[in-house]
This record gives C-alpha cells, structure tokens and sequence, in this order.
C-alpha cells in the first residue's frame, strides 16, 4: 500500500474518501497524528501529516521515528513525501516540482536511527542513493501523467529550522552542489531506508531560497502562501496518479 506524508500545506487530502483513521502507538512515541486510511480515486492509501493536522508541530520537533514506524506497522511499502523548499537551482523557481535524488544533511539533535544499543552486532546502512529508485520512478511516471514540467533530480539539503537561512549560508549550500533547501528531508528518508520502506519526495519550491531572485532582501511569507495553494493543487493530482499504481 501507498502512504503519503504530506508537508506544509497539505494538511489535507480533499480528493481522499476517508474510510478511518487510527491512532497508532510506536515503540518511539507518538506519530505526529493518526494516520488516516482512505482512498484516492477509488485505490487505498495511508495518509500523515508530518505538521499535525494543524500544521503544529515544527520541523525540528517531528517524531520522524514514530512517524516512520507507524507507516511500517500499517504495512505500507511505499512512501511518498510531499515537501516544500527554497529554490538555491536557477530552474526551481517558485511553483517549480522537482524529484530530488540526493541528500545532504545539515540538520542536528535529531533522533536520527533505529538504531540503539541492543547487545547486537552494529551494522551500517548503505545510503549512497538515499531515495529508493523505484519510488523514485513512480514519481516521475505520475508527474508526467498529471503534465507536469518538473526537474528530475536534484540535491535536497536538509537543515535544522525552524529559521529560514541567511544569504551567507544559502550561498554556502549552493557551493556544496544543493539545489534545493528544506527542513524534513532528513531523518525522514533515513529512517525508511532503516526499516526498508520504498521512499522517494516529490518537492515543492515555494520562496526563492534567501538572497535569491525576489528573496534579495528577504523571504515574503505572501509569496510563500500564494504559491503553496496553486502548487498543492497539482500534486495533488500527482497523488492520485501515484495512487492509482500497483503496490502489491
Ligand atoms: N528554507 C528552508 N526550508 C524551506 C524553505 C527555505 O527557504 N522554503 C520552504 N522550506
């Protein structure tokens, strides 16, 4: 089954006859809500917000662990994470969907692993390709069903929030090869590859990243909200066309 983690502004799934929602309890605490079963389009899925659903809960604070392990237990196979970024890349412009294909992690103080200390041999995880390809390839099949003009591939840097960025730093992250920047890539795509779901992000640019284009002197909050509402809409359908693949 598909699971969805939806970001800022998706919140909701309008398009979701939702069948039940169901408070899940982890060995890591609580989710960030109850996740909600429904179908998209007549095909089941299982839908979080990874805010809350009333978008409460700040990046740094995500129970990314509980979060992941609660699609796990709900025998979900793959995921599809919905986030929106600064564009740092000329091409992601606000409004602009891109599927990244690499991750570079700035973020901090995070519960980052599964992984604790059990009397267990230590093993170490290969991410040398951080999203799984064949989510990855979904995505882009869906993108271009729904007509989308979207950039395949990119680097996701993810950092610590909840603060924007200074020029300084975007400029930074630029010359470490980022294209995009967002505070939830990370641990999230981890801590699927750890417990073995199939996930990829469909990104959302939203702002010119600090310091560039219209964000030269500062990051507007309107812009922010005026594009997240029109972009929503499309991957919204991207979901559907997501939903409507075979995951057995
Ligand atoms: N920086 C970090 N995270 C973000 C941004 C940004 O400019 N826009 C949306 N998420």
């Amino acid at each position: 089954m598909l699971g969805i983690i939806g970001g800022t502004g998706l919140t909701k799934l309008p398009g979701l006859s939702i069948t039940h929602r169901q408070v899940i309890r982890t060995p890591y605490g609580e989710p960030s809500g109850p996740a909600t079963f429904g179908e998209l389009d007549g095909h089941p899925v299982v839908f979080l917000a990874r805010h809350g659903y009333g978008h409460t809960i700040p990046p740094h604070l995500v129970n990314y662990r509980a979060n992941i392990w609660a699609l796990h237990a709900q025998k979900v196979s793959h995921v599809v994470s919905v986030a929106t970024v600064g564009g740092i890349h000329p091409e992601l412009a606000p409004g602009k969907l891109c599927v990244p294909d690499q991750i570079i992690d700035y973020t901090h103080a995070r519960e980052s692993t599964f992984a604790e200390y059990n009397g267990k041999p230590v093993t170490h995880q290969d991410f040398t390709w951080p999203y799984c390809v064949d989510m990855r390839e979904r995505c882009l099949r869906a993108l271009r069903a729904a007509g989308e003009d979207f950039i395949d591939g990119g680097v996701y840097a993810a950092v610590q929030g909840p603060r924007l960025e200074t020029k300084a730093e975007i400029d930074r992250l630029a010359r470490d090869g980022a294209d995009m920047v967002g505070m939830t890539g990370m641990p999230e795509a981890y801590l699927a590859r750890e417990i073995g779901l199939c996930y990829a992000a469909v990104t959302v640019s939203v702002n010119w990243a600090a310091g560039r284009g219209d964000s030269a002197e500062a990051i507007s909050a309107q812009t922010i909200e005026s594009t997240l509402a029109g972009a929503m809409a499309r991957v919204r359908q991207v979901l559907t066309r997501l939903a409507c693949m075979d995951y057995r």
